[in-house]
C-alpha cells in the first residue's frame, strides 16, 4: 500500500485543550472476542472504530458473531454496538481471516481458532507478515496446537490453523508480552484442566479484567495467571474507556512547554498502561489523576496535564512493557527537554510495527535531535527541535509522535504516510486540525459519534 497522506504541522503558540480520546484499542479487541464467545449478548460502548479492531470484529463475525451497531463514529464505523456471543461454539470462518496491520489481532485470535473443530487461516499486512509469530506458534504448539507459518520470512504470517484438541500447560513467557500471554488464556478457555502462564514482568492485564467481567474465573498469584478450561463468559454490558496509548500524544504536547495545559475526559487509567503518566511527571510536568470511583471492569478517568521545562530521565526496566507504545512519543518529549535521556532494554521495540528504535531515531535526527542509538533502545540528549520531513513508514505511533514534535519544533514539519494513524486512532487529524487552528472550545475537539437508526 502507498500512502500517500500526510501532515504538515507549524509550531503552536499556546495549548489549551480540552479533549477525549477514542476507546482504547487492546481493550476493543478483546471485548469483540470475549463477548463473541459469551452466552447471551453484550452491549458495548466506546469500542475503538479503528482498522485494526474492525478486523477483529469482522473475523468474529466470519466465526459466526453477528453484531448491531447503535452508534458509529461518522466515516469510521461502531462505538456502540451489540454483540450476539455463540457460547463458545464458534462456526468455520468460510474464507482467510484479514488481521490488517494488527499483532494484537491475530495473536490473540489465533489463541482462540487453535483449538477449534474446524480450521482457519489468518493473514495480514506486509508489516505484519514480517513480525515474529513464534512467540505464540511455540506455546500453541505445546497445547497440541497445529499451526503452519506459511510466510516468505520464517515464522511469520499467514498462519494456516488446523482442528486440534488442546491440552493445558504451564509456560513462562521468554518475553513480557500481553499479547503472548493473552493468546495462551484464550487457547487455555478450550482446553480441558487448568492453563497457566508465569510472565517475566507485569504486562497489561486487560484479558484478565475482561475475563473477571465476564464471569470466567481467573486464579493470580504475581505474575502467575491460571484459569480453568472449559468456563463460557457470560454477556454483560462493557465500557470502553478512552486509549491511555492515544492519549499519550496529547499529553507530551501539553507536558513539554510550561503554560500548556491539558484536559483528557474518560480515559483509561488502568495501573499497567499509566507508566506514561509517571514518567511525564517525574520529568517536571503536573499531571492530576481524577479516577472514576465506581468504575467497573476497567479503571478509567479524567487527567489534567501542566506543561514545564522538563528534564531527561531514565526509564526503569520495569516501566518498560507498561508503556512500550509509547516510547516514541516519550523520545519526542525528551529531545524538548533538558539533560540526558536514556531507554533501554526496549528491545522489543524492533519487532512493533516497525523497528522503533530505527524509525524514532530517524525522525529526532532529521529534525535536529541528539541521539544515540543501542540495541535495545536510544539515548536523547534534549534541546529544540527544527521542523523537518519525517517518514512514518506506516507505523501510525510513529506518525503521530512526530505530528507532536511539528507542535513545538521551529517552522513546518512535514509527517509523510499518516493513513496508517486510522489503525488506531479514528479522528486524530479532525483534533490535530483543531489544536492547529489554536481552538480551545470543547466541541471542536467532540469526535463525530452519530446514532445509527437500527
Ligand atoms: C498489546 C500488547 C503490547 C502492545 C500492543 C498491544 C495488547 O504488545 O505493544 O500494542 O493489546 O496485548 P506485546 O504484548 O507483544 O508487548
Amino acid at each position: 500500500m502507498t500512502d500517500a497522506e500526510e501532515f504538515r504541522v507549524q509550531r503552536i503558540e499556546r495549548f489549551d485543550v480540552d479533549l477525549e480520546v477514542p476507546g482504547d484499542k487492546s481493550i476493543s479487541h478483546r471485548v469483540a472476542m470475549i463477548a463473541g464467545l459469551a452466552r447471551g449478548a453484550s452491549n458495548i460502548t466506546g469500542f475503538l472504530p479503528s482498522e485494526d479492531c474492525l478486523n477483529t470484529l469482522n473475523a468474529m463475525r466470519a466465526c459466526g458473531v453477528a453484531h448491531g451497531v447503535r452508534e458509529e463514529m461518522l466515516g469510521f464505523g461502531p462505538t456502540s454496538l451489540r454483540i450476539e456471543g455463540r457460547a463458545m461454539r464458534l462456526a468455520a470462518p468460510s474464507q482467510p481471516i484479514d488481521c490488517g496491520n494488527s499483532g494484537t489481532g491475530m495473536r490473540l485470535l489465533a489463541g482462540l481458532l487453535a483449538g477449534q473443530s474446524f480450521g482457519s487461516e489468518l493473514f495480514g499486512d506486509a508489516s505484519l507478515s514480517g513480525r515474529p509469530m513464534g512467540r505464540i506458534t511455540t506455546p500453541l504448539r505445546e497445547m497440541g496446537a497445529e499451526i503452519e507459518t506459511l510466510g516468505e520470512k520464517d515464522g511469520c504470517a499467514p498462519l494456516k490453523i488446523h482442528p486440534a484438541v488442546l491440552t493445558p500447560i504451564r509456560y513462562e513467557l521468554p518475553v513480557a508480552s500481553a499479547q503472548v500471554k493473552s493468546a495462551v488464556l484464550l487457547a487455555g478457555l478450550f482446553c480441558e484442566g487448568t492453563t497457566t502462564v508465569v510472565q517475566p514482568a507485569t504486562t497489561r492485564d486487560h484479558t484478565e479484567r475482561m475475563f473477571e467481567a465476564f464471569g470466567i474465573r481467573v486464579v493470580e498469584d504475581g505474575n502467575t495467571i491460571s484459569i480453568d478450561g472449559g468456563q463460557v463468559p457470560v454477556g454483560r454490558d462493557f465500557h470502553v474507556p478512552g486509549d491511555i496509548s492515544s492519549a499519550a500524544f496529547w499529553v507530551v504536547a501539553a507536558a513539554v512547554r510550561p503554560g500548556c495545559r491539558l484536559v483528557l475526559r474518560r480515559v483509561g487509567l488502568n495501573p499497567t498502561r499509566t507508566a506514561i503518566l509517571d514518567v511525564i511527571e517525574r520529568m517536571g510536568a503536573t499531571v492530576v489523576r481524577k479516577p472514576v470511583v465506581d468504575a467497573v471492569g476497567e479503571p478509567y478517568g479524567d487527567v489534567e496535564v501542566h506543561g514545564a521545562d522538563l528534564q531527561g530521565t531514565d526509564l526503569l526496566p520495569e516501566e518498560i512493557p507498561n508503556l512500550i507504545d509509547e516510547i516514541p512519543v516519550i523520545a519526542v518529549a525528551s529531545a524538548l527537554a533538558s539533560g540526558r535521556t536514556r531507554i533501554r532494554n526496549a528491545r522489543e521495540l524492533r519487532v512493533k510495527e516497525t523497528d522503533r528504535i530505527a524509525t524514532t531515531l530517524e525522525g529526532l535526527r532529521a529534525m535536529g535531535a541528539s541521539v544515540e542509538e543501542f540495541d535495545d533502545g536510544m539515548e536523547i540528549e534534549g534541546g529544540s527541535l527544527n521542523g523537518a520531513t519525517v517518514k512514518s513508514y506506516g507505523d501510525h505511533r510513529i506518525a503521530m509522535a512526530f505530528a507532536m514534535a511539528g507542535l513545538h519544533a521551529a517552522g513546518e514539519t512535514r509527517v509523510i504516510g499518516t493513513a496508517c494513524v486510522r489503525t488506531s486512532y479514528p479522528g486524530f487529524s479532525h483534533q490535530l486540525a483543531a489544536v492547529q487552528a489554536g481552538r480551545t472550545d470543547a466541541a471542536s475537539f467532540d469526535l463525530p459519534i452519530v446514532p445509527v437508526a437500527s
